[in-house]
């Protein structure tokens, strides 16, 4: 049997219904409510890959780009695209729902990283990803751009060690394709 995990075994999938606590006076929902459930689901993701506990240590820019509204369900949908050494990033993807209308809408996409920790908290070995898919091929092959641009925008990695930036920064960023 392979035991190789894939992006698609990680998968986790949340659904929930607005209700009024969680909006504002404008009745939609809160960002930081949003975001909440958005970091638990990317959890869920981790922890499947990982086998061990992970927290979140860095969120990329999150946009909200279609507020949602009170009853709508909003359903969460989060992968892991690589693992690193300790670290794995994760995808989410945020639908909104309206099922009287039956209208759906992807309303947030976003990039958590989290970092796989031991029983003291320390960081700890993650097992790699194997992508099988050409989509997750491709965002096996972006995460590892991604994770170096944010690591050198934190002042954590210099350039000059960077090993995926250098030919392709330039063009992934004027393409909008990281
Ligand atoms: C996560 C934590 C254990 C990392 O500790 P650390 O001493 O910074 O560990 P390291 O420098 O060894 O980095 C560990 C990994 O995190 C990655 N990392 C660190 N900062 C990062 C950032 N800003 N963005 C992306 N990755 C980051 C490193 O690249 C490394 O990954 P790798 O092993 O795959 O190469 C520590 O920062 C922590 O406990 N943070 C609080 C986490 C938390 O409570 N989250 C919930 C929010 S309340």
């Amino acid at each position: 049997m392979d035991s190789r995990k894939t992006p698609s075994d990680s998968r986790a999938v949340m659904s929930e219904v607005v209700l009024p606590n969680d909006t504002n006076p404008h009745g939609t929902m809160f960002g930081g409510r949003l975001l909440s459930l958005m970091d638990k689901c990317a959890a869920v993701a981790a922890m499947r890959h990982a086998g061990i506990v992970c927290v979140t240590v860095s969120v990329d820019s999150v946009e909200f780009t279609s507020p949602i509204q009170l009853g709508e369900v909003v359903t969460i949908e989060a992968w892991v695209n690589r693992a690193f050494h300790t670290s794995l990033e994760v995808e989410i993807l945020v639908e909104a729902e309206n099922l009287i209308q039956k209208e759906r809408r992807q309303c947030n996409h976003a990039y958590f990283t989290f970092v796989a920790v031991n029983e003291h908290g320390k960081p700890d070995s993650v097992h790699p990803i194997h992508p099988e898919t050409d989509l997750e091929k491709k965002r096996y092959e972006r995460a590892a751009m991604r994770r170096e641009l944010r690591l050198h925008l934190k002042g954590r990695l210099d350039l000059k060690d960077t090993i995926y930036l250098k030919d392709d920064l330039i063009a992934a960023i004027s393409r909008r394709d990281l």
